[in-house]
């Protein structure tokens, strides 16, 4: 699942800037301001899962040197072309060693490709590369109806989800998806083509209680109409 959402995003990098994300949401703004508010430039933060550096012009306008690490070679290739001031690597969340080296870190948009097996390593690995007392702002996709739609199919699959996980189109669909021309797909098709997970906030609160990551701002938005959204949390290395 996860060597094919890197495939999935290498595929679409080249379209990236015309097809998704010209400009940032609003609501992402918000709470990236909030994580530049509690930090003094010049720091260092991290922008784990960068993409294609969407969220990252802001965080060198503020005076911050800045770090960027994704699994994509594609979206790397993009965020390069944006942002030539920051220092992208190619890096899985799965494989962060990064040891109180940044004053900050973002992961926006992201950790919904992340499995439930993967979720707390991954904020203990958060958690120890900042500073003490650094501050991460991260993003959970809410998911929406369809979460239990596609847990019970894929359990009629006899596929080893547990509730939250959306595999169930990822077999049959990616293949197509891969064989077209991005330009070609529409938007519910490439997100079929790759996996998602949706952990309740309430795992998420425990996950970060164990992982010593205080919340100190949280709260629910997207600018995009009838759509579900993001839950935004701003936590401090304890
Ligand atoms: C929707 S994009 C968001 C990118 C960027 N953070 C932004 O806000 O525009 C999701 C990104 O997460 C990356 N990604 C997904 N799973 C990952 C993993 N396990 N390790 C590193 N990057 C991952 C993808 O390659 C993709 O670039």
């Amino acid at each position: 699942m996860r060597f094919k959402a890197e495939k999935l995003y290498d595929h679409f990098a080249p379209l990236y800037w015309v097809k998704y994300g010209r400009s940032a949401d609003e609501t992402h703004l918000v709470y990236l301001n909030m994580l530049l508010e509690r930090v003094d430039p010049p720091g260092i933060l991290l922008s784990a899962a960068c993409g294609a550096g969407l969220h990252d012009g802001p965080l060198l306008e503020a005076g911050h040197s800045v770090v960027g690490i994704d699994q994509s070679a594609g979206m790397l290739e993009r965020a390069r072309e944006r942002c030539p001031e920051v220092r992208y690597e190619k890096m899985g969340l799965q494989e962060i060693e990064f040891r109180e080296a940044f004053d900050g870190a973002t992961c926006i948009d992201a950790m919904e490709h992340v499995c439930p097996e993967d979720w707390p390593g991954i904020l203990q690995s958060f958690r120890e590369a900042l500073k003490p007392g650094g501050v991460l702002y991260f993003t959970v996709d809410l998911g929406g109806d369809f979460v239990e739609e596609s847990y019970e199919r894929a359990k009629a699959m006899g596929l080893p989800v547990v509730f939250g996980e959306i595999a169930d189109k990822v077999e049959e669909i990616y293949e197509q998806v891969q064989a077209r021309e991005a330009s070609m797909i529409p938007d519910e098709l490439a997100d079929s083509a790759v996996y998602h997970y949706h952990p309740s906030l309430e795992q998420v609160r425990t996950w970060l209680e164990q992982a010593g990551l205080a919340i100190e701002e949280e709260g629910t938005g997207s600018a995009f109409e009838d759509w579900y959204g993001y839950q935004h949390l701003i936590v401090r290395k304890r």
